[in-house]
């Protein structure tokens, strides 16, 4: 069921949402409005030490000594976490490396850290979704 109510707002934070609303071809402003409050209540729960599911990009040089190695025993030493792995030769040089992984966000996010911080590794990035599951 649906409940209605007000929200007053100054007239440079409505233009700015309008704004957002457009660009992100939302219907109506309750509408953006519901996926601004449900992705702040992701993160929140993201925040607080919540099961997540993840997915870890990684562009990498292969000819970079000891890099492949490297991202493969961060993620042995993290093998309960990673669901699964793949590996795609872009071109001569570079690699691209998609892990989904899953766990307690803090821990997906130290797996992640590790593997972004390697020396060698041009791109990285984390993705996570919350599974609305709580530990506690
Ligand atoms: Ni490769």
């Amino acid at each position: 069921m649906l409940r209605r109510f007000s929200i007053s707002l100054e007239d440079n934070l409505l233009e700015t949402f309008d704004g957002y609303i457009q660009s992100h071809k939302y219907n109506n402003r309750s509408e953006a409005i519901r996926d601004l409050i449900r992705k702040s209540f992701v993160k929140k729960e993201w925040e607080a030490d919540h099961m997540v599911m993840g997915v870890i990009t990684l562009v990498y040089d292969h000819h970079q000594h000891q890099l492949q190695e490297k991202v493969t025993e961060v993620q042995h030493d993290y093998h309960h976490h990673i669901v699964s792995t793949t590996h795609v030769h872009m071109d001569h040089h570079n690699c691209l490396e998609v892990i989904i992984v899953r766990g307690k966000a803090l821990e997906v996010q130290e797996l992640a850290d590790r593997l972004i911080s390697l020396r060698g590794v041009r791109d990285g990035n984390l993705a996570m979704s919350s599974t609305g599951k709580s530990l506690h």
